[in-house]
């Protein structure tokens, strides 16, 4: 295994925020595997293998060797905390609610956040920031109804999750946020066993209430508030300052809705928001042919896997949201593949098109390559969009 410590795993191209570096493209073509250092304030820098094309990220997240335990600090309740049988226990008493029909029962409800979010943006007029007025409410509001969690309560968690997921957060703040989360999540956990609502946590706590402790209900109540606005808000984010900057492909989101789906995963596919996903090696393992020890971190490039020009015979550098042929691991694959996926497809299903037919001479308000791209942090996106029309 060749070794380099000198990958920035996590970062991306100068000049373009949507492009791995070129160092992992490097990594890409080589046969030998490489071992890196990852700079991590959650868990202190730490070595790990990492695998950038797609046929191995495939399969290294698929691995059931490969777990999660250790790669991120535990939190009861959180899927991704959790391993094996347990972990399928509690996935499964979630998986109804986020299936593509529920996705689809949402559309409607969807629809009326968007259109309401679209008349805040017309209200805030010339210069609005669609990061405020658009990206973050819009999946902010209907995961709060999903949920049953009060959308009046969403300064507090929305400042909160920045906060965590930011990596110049120390570890210490990191924790304090995280208590303060769970000590919010656990009031409601509180209201819903008195009296179940109708929506995700009072269906979880009728039907599995009496197999899970409080603070499981808890942590499963903040991954999915967390999972499901900071995600989706941020993808709106790129996707939206991505168009902004080619106008031809944008018009093909506004007038063709036949297009919409296709080109809802390619750009899914170009901004991928999580960069990279860890694991560790349950025992000795294979990647190829090459043996990974037990106990080994195991890094898996999105970023790099989603652009394997090795794999398929199209210029995947390019934004092409026409592309007969979408695949991505934007999502992550295996078990841990995203509980959420269908929900987000269709915020962006819906979201997108109608931003720009109601705004049909969108354009940014300030130079695109002058915008606040969010690197740095768990979650890529865009600090703030600012535009006119
Ligand atoms: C564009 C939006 C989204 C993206 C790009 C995204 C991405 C991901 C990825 C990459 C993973 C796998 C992590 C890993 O394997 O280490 C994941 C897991 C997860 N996501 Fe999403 N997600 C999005 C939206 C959502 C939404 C809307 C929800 C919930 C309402 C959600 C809930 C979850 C949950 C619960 C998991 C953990 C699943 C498990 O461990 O079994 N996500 N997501």
């Amino acid at each position: 295994m060749t070794d380099s410590t000198a990958i920035p795993i996590g970062g991306r191209a100068a000049g373009c925020p949507f492009a791995p570096v070129p160092e992992l493209y490097e990594a890409q073509k080589d046969e030998e595997l490489r071992r890196v250092t990852v700079p991590s304030p959650l868990l202190g820098d730490f070595d790990a293998v990492v695998v950038t094309r797609y046929e191995d990220v495939k399969s290294v997240l698929a691995d059931d060797q490969l777990r999660m335990g250790g790669s991120m600090p535990y939190q009861a309740g959180n899927l991704l905390s959790y391993d094996g049988p347990e972990h399928s226990r509690l996935r499964r008493m979630l998986t109804g609610s986020f299936t593509t029909k529920r996705a689809r029962e949402l559309r409607p409800q969807i629809e009326g956040v968007v259109e309401s979010a679209l008349d805040t943006v017309a209200q805030a007029g010339q210069g609005a920031d669609l990061v405020k007025h658009f990206c973050t409410p819009i999946p902010t509001l209907v995961i709060c109804e999903l949920l049953g969690v009060p959308y009046a309560d969403r300064e507090d968690f929305q400042h909160r999750t920045a906060v965590a997921l930011d990596f110049n957060t120390s570890r210490e703040v990191q924790m304090r946020q995280a208590a303060e989360m769970e000590a919010y999540m656990a009031g409601l956990v509180a209201r819903h066993r008195e009296s179940p609502g109708d929506n995700v946590l009072g269906r979880v706590v009728r039907d599995f209430g009496g197999e899970l402790t409080d603070s499981e209900l808890a942590g499963i109540g903040n991954m999915l508030l967390i999972a499901g606005h900071e995600t989706i808000a941020s993808t709106l984010s790129a996707a939206i300052a991505l168009l902004l900057g080619h106008p031809d492909q944008l018009a093909v989101v506004r007038d063709d809705p036949s297009a919409t789906d296709g080109a809802v995963e390619e750009l899914l596919r170009y901004c991928a928001p999580a960069a990279i996903l860890p694991r560790q090696a349950a025992g000795d393992i294979c990647v190829r042919d090459q043996k990974i020890k037990e106990d080994e971190r195991v890094v898996a490039s999105v970023l790099a896997a989603n652009r394997d020009l090795g794999a398929a015979d199209q210029d995947l550098d390019n934004l092409d949201v026409r592309r007969p042929v979408q695949r991505h691991l934007t999502f992550g694959f295996g078990p841990h593949q995203c509980l959420g996926q269908q929900l987000a497809r269709m915020e962006l299903r819906v979201a997108l098109p109608a931003l720009f037919t109601r705004f049909p001479t969108l354009r940014p308000a300030v130079p695109l390559d002058e915008l606040d791209y969010r690197t740095n942090a768990l979650v890529f996106g865009v600090n703030a969009l600012p535009v006119t029309w």
